[in-house]
């Protein structure tokens, strides 16, 4: 059955050729999208939807997200917001409650938060491992993970379990740990940071998963510079995500490598810190992306949108540049061409928003302007 959606007011397709349409119309047809341009050329189809001049652009692809977990996190965000620095410690007490979780427990608060994301028009979504840390935690964390998410990453090495000695847990990681995982899996991750995995560490943590097949990440420069971006360059990581704290030889490595760059801005000011230079990536060359990191530590919040406004508000990004890295960037952090992009062939992720153009996300920030969603042709609200 295919949909006709007309009355565009401007459709960003993100496809170099189509680029930006005024007075457009798009046809979405089994799961994909069948046609993409200006209203006055398009197509017949079974049915039609008018979106009464509103703006339309493909669903948000967020890249970096940790929904498996259980517990609540509020009195360490209270401290935070009384002056306590972050610290990635607090990683252990979500480890605490969600390995007390039964499977249900998990499955549902995982499910809300995706089921929340999708109706503010996340229609890709990547979440982690990383709140186990045992053997048996983890892979059923995957597993979890693997009924609801677009894509699902290992981070096994998210932190030193509480007691364990830190040599024997990374053999652990890139051994039994990794095997249990590994076929729920398409990446894996680390936490390069100190406090976390050092740099030999988070190496052999990269080079078993490599080993496996499995594509690289790298949580890194979150609370300070340190080898996570040089390393996440030169082991050819998709994306390093976090890049708070950037020398000017990372920007570089940045700029000269295929590794996106994903910044995560409501983690930055949810943690109290400096916001990521992206100005300065992007004026490099360096591939950004943006997204929400949904913890229940760091940055409790689902909200691409927000994402999208502080970039545009507080990181000097254009609107342009931000709704990219919201999309298109995502994907290309998740190295997906079938998302984040609205053109013949794509995936039927339709956001649209209550507002003639994306420049409302930054110009009304806060309200949701989230007005209609597809997702793999399917209309979610
Ligand atoms: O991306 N940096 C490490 N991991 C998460 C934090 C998770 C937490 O505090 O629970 C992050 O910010």
């Amino acid at each position: 059955m295919a949909v006709l959606i007309t009355g565009i007011g401007e459709l960003t397709t993100n496809d170099p050729e189509l680029g930006k349409v005024s007075e457009a119309a798009l046809v979405l047809d089994g799961g994909t999208v069948a046609w993409a341009g200006p209203a006055g050329r398009a197509p017949a189809a079974d049915e039609r939807e008018d979106v009464g001049g509103r703006a339309v652009l493909p669903g948000w692809v967020d890249s970096h997200t940790h929904l498996v977990f259980a517990g609540d996190r509020t009195a360490e965000f209270e401290a935070r917001m009384a002056g306590k620095p972050y610290s990635a410690g607090g990683i252990a007490v979500t480890v605490e409650a969600t390995r007390a979780a039964p499977d249900h427990l998990l499955a549902e608060n995982l499910r809300r938060h995706v089921d929340e994301a999708a109706r503010q028009g996340t229609t890709c979504l990547e979440t982690k491992t990383g709140y186990g840390l045992t053997v048996a935690d983890e892979a059923r964390s995957a597993k979890l993970a693997g009924a609801v998410a677009d894509e699902v990453t290992y981070l096994g090495a998210h932190l030193v379990p509480p007691g364990a000695d830190a040599e024997s847990y990374v053999d652990l990681v890139c051994g039994e740990m990794l095997d249990a995982v590994a076929p729920h899996v398409r990446w894996a991750d680390v936490f390069c940071e100190n406090g976390a995995f050092d740099e030999a560490q988070s190496a052999r943590v990269l080079a078993a998963a490599a080993d496996r097949g499995l594509g690289l990440r790298v949580h890194g420069n979150q609370l300070g510079e340190g080898p996570g971006v040089r390393l996440a360059v030169e082991q050819s990581a998709a994306s390093v995500d976090h890049c708070t704290y950037l020398s000017d030889a990372d920007v570089v490595a940045l700029a000269s490598s295929e590794t996106v760059a994903t910044l995560l801005p409501a983690c930055d000011l949810s943690t109290r810190q400096p916001l990521a230079p992206a100005r300065r990536l992007l004026d490099a060359g360096a591939t950004v992306a943006l997204a929400s990191n949904a913890n229940p530590g760091s940055s409790y919040t689902t909200s691409m949108a927000f994402c999208v406004a502080t970039a545009v508000l507080q990181m000097r990004m254009t609107v342009d540049e931000a709704v990219w890295a919201a999309t298109a960037g995502g994907a290309r952090a998740l190295r997906r061409e079938d998302v984040g992009v609205l053109r013949p062939g794509a995936r039927a992720d339709v956001h649209v928003l209550d507002a003639p153009s994306t420049t409302h996300l930054a110009y009304r920030p806060g309200v949701p302007l989230t007005y209609a969603v597809w997702r793999k042709g399917e209309r979610m609200r």
